[in-house]
């Protein structure tokens, strides 16, 4: 189930825009794993299986941490193929699927809750294998993102400068905090980040441009099964 934006603030709307947005982090915590519908460990072998299966180009959204750099999927000249994946997924290094939200019915309709408020955005899926798994180091994003825990622990490092006041090596780190199944956290956009993982996990950050960014709307998520019954 998607959750409505209003639903996902401990704090009222007006009171986010006055005193948080653009301004300062804050993280609402969950007694429940509210995220548990956004995307499975299941959905996630489904997908990876997917690539090179039949020798066609998948996946072109992957990106992984590996010690050499960001590998990017897309852009890269020599494709990985399905076994040098595996091998790296096994290795420890964090696998990245953006522009995700149309892989599911529940992340698309949370991006259309959080576009009531925002411009177009799109959901981003961080998955590792294990603890202490490679992740980006430390950098800043520039959009609004929201940060939702939906499979096991991470402990989050969150900065006291953003990209504006100073280069990301003389970044001080703020609070150190651990996040599990369920709990959110907020960072404005230019907000130096980083994270570690502490047990297999699976994040998605939802991120927005704001309004009026972008002259379009979203397309509306269709029925195609109409009066087909079945999962
Ligand atoms: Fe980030």
């Amino acid at each position: 189930m998607s959750i409505p934006f209003e639903q996902l603030l401990p704090m009222p709307v007006e009171r986010f825009y006055d005193e948080f947005k653009h301004k300062k982090y804050f993280i609402a915590k969950s007694n429940k794993p509210i995220f548990k519908d956004h995307f499975s460990w299941v959905e996630l072998d489904r997908y990876l299986n997917g690539h090179g299966l039949n020798g066609w180009f998948r996946m072109p959204q992957c990106q992984i941490v590996t010690p050499n750099g960001k590998y990017c999927h897309k852009k890269a000249k020599k494709k990985l193929n399905r076994e040098e994946m595996f091998k790296l997924w096994n290795d420890g290094n964090s696998f990245i699927f953006t522009l995700s939200e149309f892989l599911n019915q529940t992340m698309w309709q949370q991006c259309t809750e959080f576009e009531k408020y925002y411009g177009i955005g799109q959901a981003n899926i961080y998955c590792s294998n294990a603890k202490d798994a490679r992740c980006f180091p430390i950098h800043a994003d520039s959009t609004d993102n929201y940060l939702f825990h939906v499979r096991g622990k991470i402990r989050w490092y969150i900065y006291n400068e953003f990209e504006y006041d100073c280069p990301k090596e003389k970044a001080t780190v703020n609070t150190t905090v651990d996040l599990d199944e369920g709990d959110m956290l907020y960072l404005p956009r230019k907000l130096y980040h980083r994270v570690d993982t502490l047990s297999p996990r699976i994040s998605i950050s939802f991120h927005f441009t704001e309004r009026g960014a972008k002259p379009y709307r979203r397309a509306e998520w269709l029925d195609w099964l109409g009066e087909i019954n079945g999962t």
